[in-house]
Parts: structure tokens; C-alpha cells; sequence
């Protein structure tokens, strides 16, 4: 029974940190002197899809199906077999409390796919995602309900994240106000515009302050009241030292709200610096 003391554990530093990260810690020059220690750690990811049906086509030439029902089938093929799409590809970086960081690239780079991952709602294929503290991914962590009304689906989207009912019914007014959608907020959600439906969501997932903060292109959604009023959430989550992360195709969105950016490129993470070089370097290789 040699090397089970239960106290050897004590020992172990469980806290992962910059120098917990292959190649070692990576000093990210900053003049802001609110960043803080790292909220998360992005250690070698890989998510792979798996695509059932989707393999070459295959025709019909036997069975039982009469001539007619042959050549139906064989006009669209019979997909078989399985496609896997490697969407991140050992994508590393370590983010800081206090720290917003852009993500920029083409369709299908594989954005969207880390924030996912990084907000628990994909399983890594290959590597680690270490978070400290809550993180959500705005608009998608609140799933509302289209037969209750904004009022209850406040309530229940606040519970969701964690709030408790005294903490929801604190902040209802602020929520409904953030959202700008006035007395609809006693209707049924199936009658709000998407417009709507989509700021409430953003409302409510924005009501609890989480460490890591996600948004994907959530202000392209909206109007520029609107826009102005997310840029404030953004700076609030970061004045409470939380981390925020951008997905955006606008670049100066990019470069305005983030003082970091990574570069990603076919599921490669090509560039990691501050944004306005990395958006300069991204919007030159797009020319070409
Ligand atoms: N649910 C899925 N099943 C299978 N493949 C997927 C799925 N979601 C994304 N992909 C594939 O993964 C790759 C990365 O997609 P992702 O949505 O992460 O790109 P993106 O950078 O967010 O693009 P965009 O700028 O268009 O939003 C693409 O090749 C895409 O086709
Ligand atoms: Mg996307």
C-alpha cells in the first residue's frame, strides 16, 4: 500500500497556470495594468465533427427496387460512411482576468467551434480547456421558451445562470430595460420580432456577470443603441475583472473593443498579439 498517504496530495498544486503550459509562460505585452492572473487555459484543443451519411455517394444498382424507384434513388445517390471535419487544431493561449480578446478569420476558420468548446457546451477531441470560474456563451447559455412570457423566461434564465430568485427579481428592471422592449415583456416570447427575442436573451444571459464572457457576433444583432449599450456590458464584465472574447467580422469592432486579438485560419491559430497589428496582418491577407 506504498504511495497512497492522502496527505502527498497536499502537495500536488492542483491551480493551473501560465508555466502549466507547454513551452512555458508566454508574457503578453500589455501597458493595461488591470490585467490580471490567467481565467483560462486554451492547452493544445483539437474538436473534431463526425458526420454521419455524408460519404460519397454510392449508386443503387441492387435489391429489390423496381426500375423506376431505382433510378429515383439514383438520382440523388445514397450517401454512406462518415466525414470528419478537424474544425481546431491544437489551438494553445492562455487569457488573463481583466483581459477582452478578439477572434478573428474566414468562414469556417473554426471561430465559432472554440468559443463553443470553451464554454463546455462541445467536449475537446484532443487537449484541455481549464476555466476559472463561470464562463457563458452569450445568447446560446440561455435557452428561453417561446410560449412564456419574457417575465418568466427572465426568471427562469436567471436561475440558470446561477442567480437566486431575490438576486432575478433585483435586477428585472435592468434586464427588461437593457433589452429595450418595454411592456412586451408580458407577452408570450412567440410574438416578439427575432430582434427582440435576441436582445432579451442577451439581457438575461448578460444579468449574471460571468469570469469568461463569450459573445459571437451577438452585435451584429441589433441596433446601434443597442450595439452601444453591449459595448457597455462588455466593459462592465471587464472592470469586474472577467475575461471577454469577441467573434466579430467587423474589424474595427475588433480593434475598439479588444486589446488582444488571435488570428485563427483553418482551424490553426496563426496569429495571437495586440489587435490592431493582428487585424492589420489579418485584413492584408484577406486582400491578397
Ligand atoms: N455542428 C457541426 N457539424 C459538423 N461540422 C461543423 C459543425 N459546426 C461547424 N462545422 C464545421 O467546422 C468548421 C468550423 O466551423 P465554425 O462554425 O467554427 O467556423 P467559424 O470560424 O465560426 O465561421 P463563420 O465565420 O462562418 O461563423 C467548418 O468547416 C464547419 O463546416
Ligand atoms: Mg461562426
Amino acid at each position: 500500500m506504498a504511495g497512497t498517504d492522502p496527505r502527498a496530495f497536499d502537495e500536488i498544486d492542483f491551480e493551473a497556470d501560465d508555466t502549466d503550459v507547454p513551452g512555458g509562460p508566454e508574457p503578453v505585452a500589455h501597458d493595461d495594468a488591470t490585467i490580471g492572473p490567467p481565467s483560462l487555459i486554451v492547452d493544445d484543443l483539437h474538436i473534431r465533427y463526425r458526420i454521419i451519411g455524408s460519404g460519397k455517394r454510392q449508386a443503387v444498382t441492387d435489391g429489390p427496387a423496381p426500375g423506376r424507384v431505382r433510378r429515383l434513388l439514383n438520382r440523388g445517390g445514397q450517401h454512406v460512411g462518415t466525414t470528419e471535419v478537424h474544425a481546431v487544431r491544437g489551438v494553445s493561449f492562455v487569457a488573463h482576468h481583466g483581459e477582452s480578446i478578439g477572434i478573428v478569420g474566414r468562414n469556417g476558420a473554426g471561430k465559432s467551434t472554440l468559443l463553443r468548446a470553451i464554454a463546455g457546451l462541445i467536449p475537446p477531441s484532443q487537449g484541455t480547456v481549464y476555466v476559472r470560474g463561470t464562463s457563458s456563451l452569450l445568447g446560446v447559455n440561455a435557452a428561453l421558451m417561446g410560449q412564456l412570457s419574457g417575465e418568466r423566461n427572465i426568471m427562469l434564465g436567471g436561475l440558470a445562470l446561477g442567480l437566486t430568485p431575490d438576486q432575478v427579481r433585483a435586477r428585472f428592471e435592468e434586464i427588461v430595460e437593457f433589452a429595450g422592449i418595454g411592456d412586451f415583456v408580458y407577452m408570450p416570447m412567440k410574438a416578439y420580432s427575432s430582434g427582440m427575442a435576441a436582445r432579451l436573451r442577451f439581457a438575461i444571459s448578460t444579468a449574471a456577470i460571468p469570469d469568461v464572457l463569450m459573445i459571437d457576433e451577438a452585435l451584429a444583432t441589433g441596433d446601434a443603441e443597442f450595439r452601444a449599450r453591449s459595448s457597455a456590458k462588455i466593459r462592465e464584465v471587464k472592470e469586474h475583472a472577467g475575461t471577454v472574447f469577441l467573434v466579430s467580422h467587423s474589424n474595427k469592432a475588433i480593434t475598439q473593443m479588444c486589446d488582444r486579438a488571435v488570428w485563427i485560419e483553418k482551424g490553426v491559430l496563426v496569429m495571437d498579439g495586440p489587435s490592431d497589428e493582428v487585424v492589420a496582418a489579418y485584413a492584408k491577407s484577406l486582400k491578397r
